[in-house]
């Protein structure tokens, strides 16, 4: 096994862990999915458009919460998540709700090796890029997976606020920007969804990738920008952030400085 391989396969013992964690919490609080309430933000339903009736591919589905969301509105969805567990917690909702959605159990990087077929979409959204070693590799994937005319939608954390201490209470900027071939490695205690959680895991691998990066690669795999939004928010509760509504939080009011702290990204193939 390389050290590529240690890696990922660290990450997905952790997310095996993480999926189980959060089935159970408040933050997916999937029994609101199982009453009908939609995951999905209000400009990403605007940006997607509508899907009915389009096949979309879901990549980084995790416990299947927005695939879900994305075949209630009428898509016919399939999942693909690296956590055998995500994909179990994924499938066994889907089944129960009647809806579209099918999930598949596979590295991304590694995806056409079990999965063939192209689709209308490829969606993929919040915590993805960061444990992806791979961009370009990563968009060469999508293009082929996708039919002519079909699209990328993407959605993250900005670059910019990657670079941002997000254990401090006041604005720091401490990490790295800029794409190297190593990931960073950063201490684990619970999980976003849950932080007093107790886990066995104790560290993640994250890539750094810069705005340049995601761009270029879906420019060089022969993909067409639709647009980059950027946003004043972020859908974490970071200690230096206020909130402003639900998942939206942004920097406090008393220092002028402007930062991006979210993307969006469509990009079609011809
Ligand atoms: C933050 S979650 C996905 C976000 C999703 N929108 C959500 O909030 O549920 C990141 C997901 O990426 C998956 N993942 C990480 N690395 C992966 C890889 N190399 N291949 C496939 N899935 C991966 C993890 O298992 C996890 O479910």
């Amino acid at each position: 096994m390389g050290d590529v391989d240690r890696y990922l396969e660290s990450n997905r013992s952790l997310w095996d862990e993480w999926a189980e964690l959060h089935a159970r919490s408040d933050w997916y609080d999937l029994d609101s999915v199982r009453r009908g309430v939609d995951k999905l933000r209000p400009y990403e339903v605007d940006e997607v458009g509508d899907v009915s009736g389009l096949t979309m591919l879901h990549l980084q589905c995790q416990i299947g919460a927005d695939s879900v969301s994305w075949a209630r509105r009428g898509a016919k969805v399939t999942g693909v998540d690296f956590s055998s567990r995500a994909v179990g917690i994924a499938n066994a909702l889907a089944k129960e709700l009647g809806v579209d959605a099918t999930f598949v159990c596979s590295d991304v990087m590694r995806l056409p090796e079990t999965l063939a077929g192209t689709w209308d979409v490829v969606y993929t959204s919040r915590g993805v890029l960061g444990w992806l070693p791979d961009l370009a590799g990563w968009a060469r994937i999508i293009e082929a997976y996708l039919n002519p005319g079909g699209f990328v939608y993407l959605t993250d954390i900005h670059p910019i606020a990657k670079t941002l201490d997000d254990t401090s209470v006041e604005l720091r900027v401490s990490r790295p920007y800029w794409p190297r071939p190593a990931p960073v490695t950063y201490r684990v205690e619970g999980s976003y969804a849950d932080p007093n959680a107790k886990i066995e895991s104790s560290v993640k691998y994250l890539w750094t990738h810069s705005t340049g990066e995601i761009i270029t690669a879906m420019a060089q795999a022969g993909l067409i920008i639709e647009f980059f939004h950027e946003f004043s928010w972020l859908d974490r509760p970071w200690p230096f952030l206020r909130q402003r509504s639900g998942r939206e939080f942004v920097l406090p009011d008393d220092i002028e400085a402007e930062l991006p702290l979210f993307f969006s990204l469509r990009a079609r193939k011809k």
